[in-house]
């Protein structure tokens, strides 16, 4: 058996089966670039304070440059017998110079890890933010051609009041915008820089942080450099790996939630909207079947990103102080939710790019009178009757368009003037959309002028 990087104390090395159990270099690879960043910086720093000299030091980032090359063209395969990315770097940066041996001095996989993962969550963030702007972006476009379709907005799965379809397709925006938000406070605050905390307790050695951090861009809005205030928390904290995935969790459940609505929309019971060709699938046996299939699978992966965030709880809950092997663990779930969240924001945005809207269907669906009942009970308050008398009337009045078997605009104005005497002969003018959506122009309500504020305001942001 080969003896390990760390083997100066073991007589014999790891058992076959201890390799393989122990690895991490099977999911850590793709840490590789973010590794050499961190080692570069820390030769640097290392020279800089006059523990290595120039040449070593120019010898150390060449060889990195040429191992990460390698790495990209396939020339260097991971092997399990360095356990994980950093031992597999060190040692061939070491085959290739001498010099290799000098780099790990004054810090640890602990606070390299710790320091590697946290520029690996300010380019992922940046990425997601990337791609939740393009689906708010395709978003806000729909809205834009849609504000003048109306469906019925829906509480309890029951047809409610209407509303422009715009004014939907912008509540998503709201959602997929707090996202956003979030991902982009998860960046600021993997802004700070951990290594020099060591395995746990620092070094000995005169190492200058502040250095690496500004090597590393670990700089507030000032421009100056950010490292952490404490050794142990350094290298035992995972709660940007916690927030991070909370943040991809949350979106999972607004790209569910915005998925059953396109699933419901797309029913033959609902009739709104079709999905192109290119996000739909058929059946293996029935022959006329076109399948949401893309927002249904939008729906299942957000049960991962949820499972993601649980096993991060999990796997931090009872860990004493500092670092334990156990947090190896703790990057399956977050490259997981990286990789799955990425490739959703994509296939909704491509979905949304494919949706036509069925104007028809939605205009026969929005003209139930039922839906302005509410509008009716504020008519009678606009004339004084309080509201939980007008409401009873207008209870009243569904019930006897019910037993009559006619539409609510229907009743005769007799009739309806005998339920409540503030009933004037021009009751029945509130069952017009047009109405019903010019008085709704209070901010946030989805009358037209304020749909096209909110469209204005999101272009404006998107374009920021
Ligand atoms: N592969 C390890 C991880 O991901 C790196 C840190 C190892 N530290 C140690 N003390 N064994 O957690």
């Amino acid at each position: 058996k080969k003896q390990a990087t760390w083997g100066g104390r073991f007589k014999d090395g790891p058992a076959e089966l201890m390799l393989r159990f122990g690895e991490s270099i099977s999911f850590d690879w793709r840490l590789a670039p973010y590794d050499v960043q961190v080692s570069k910086a820390h030769a640097a720093m290392l020279a800089h304070i006059g523990l290595i000299s120039a040449e070593d030091r120019d010898a150390i980032r060449a060889g990195l440059d040429a191992v990460l090359a390698d790495i990209e063209s396939g020339a260097l395969l991971p092997d399990i017998a360095c356990e994980d990315v950093h031992m597999n770097i060190e040692q061939a940066l070491t085959k290739k110079t001498p010099a290799g041996a000098r780099l790990h001095a004054a810090r640890s996989r602990n606070d390299q890890v710790a320091t590697d993962m946290r520029l690996f969550f300010r380019d992922a963030c940046g990425q997601i933010a990337g791609r939740l702007k393009a689906l708010l972006g395709a978003i806000v476009e729909l809205a834009d051609k849609n504000r003048d379709v109306f469906i019925p907005g829906y509480t309890h799965l029951q047809r409610a009041q209407p509303v422009s379809l715009a004014h939907h397709l912008l509540a998503w925006a709201q959602m997929f915008g707090r996202d956003l938000e979030r991902i982009e406070e998860v960046a600021r605050r993997a802004n700070i820089c951990p290594l020099g905390s060591g395995a746990l307790a620092g070094s000995t050695l005169p190492i200058d942080r502040e250095f690496v951090a500004r090597e590393l861009g670990f700089v507030n809005a000032a421009g100056e450099p950010q490292v952490t205030a404490n050794s142990m928390d350094a290298v035992a904290d995972r709660d940007l790996f916690v927030e991070f995935a909370s943040a991809c969790a949350l979106c999972g459940v607004h790209l569910s939630r915005v998925s059953e609505d396109g699933i419901l929309w797309n029913s033959a019971e609902f009739g709104y909207v079709r999905f192109s060709d290119a996000f739909t699938t058929g059946s293996s046996l029935m022959p006329q079947k076109k399948n949401p299939d893309a927002l249904e699978l939008l729906r299942g992966k957000s049960a991962r990103l949820q499972g993601n965030l649980q096993t991060l709880f999990t796997l931090c809950k009872g860990l004493p102080l500092t670092y334990n092997r156990d947090l190896q663990e703790d990057k399956p779930p977050v490259f997981d939710s990286f990789d799955t969240l990425m490739i959703c924001l994509d296939v909704l945005a491509g979905t949304l790019e494919g949706m036509t809207v069925r104007p028809d269907k939605c205009a026969a669906a929005v003209a139930d009178p039922l839906l302005l009942a509410t509008d009716l009970a504020d008519y009678l308050v606009a004339r004084g009757v309080p509201f939980r008398d007008a409401h009873h009337a207008i209870g009243a009045l569904v019930g006897m368009a019910e037993e009559q078997g006619v539409p609510l605009d229907k009743l005769p104005t007799e009739a309806v003037k005998q339920v409540n005497a503030a009933f004037e002969d021009d009751w029945a003018s509130v069952f017009d959309l047009k109405r019903a959506l010019s008085l709704r122009e209070r901010p946030g309500m989805p009358g037209h002028e304020q749909t096209a504020a909110q469209i204005a305001a999101w272009r404006q942001r998107l374009q920021a």
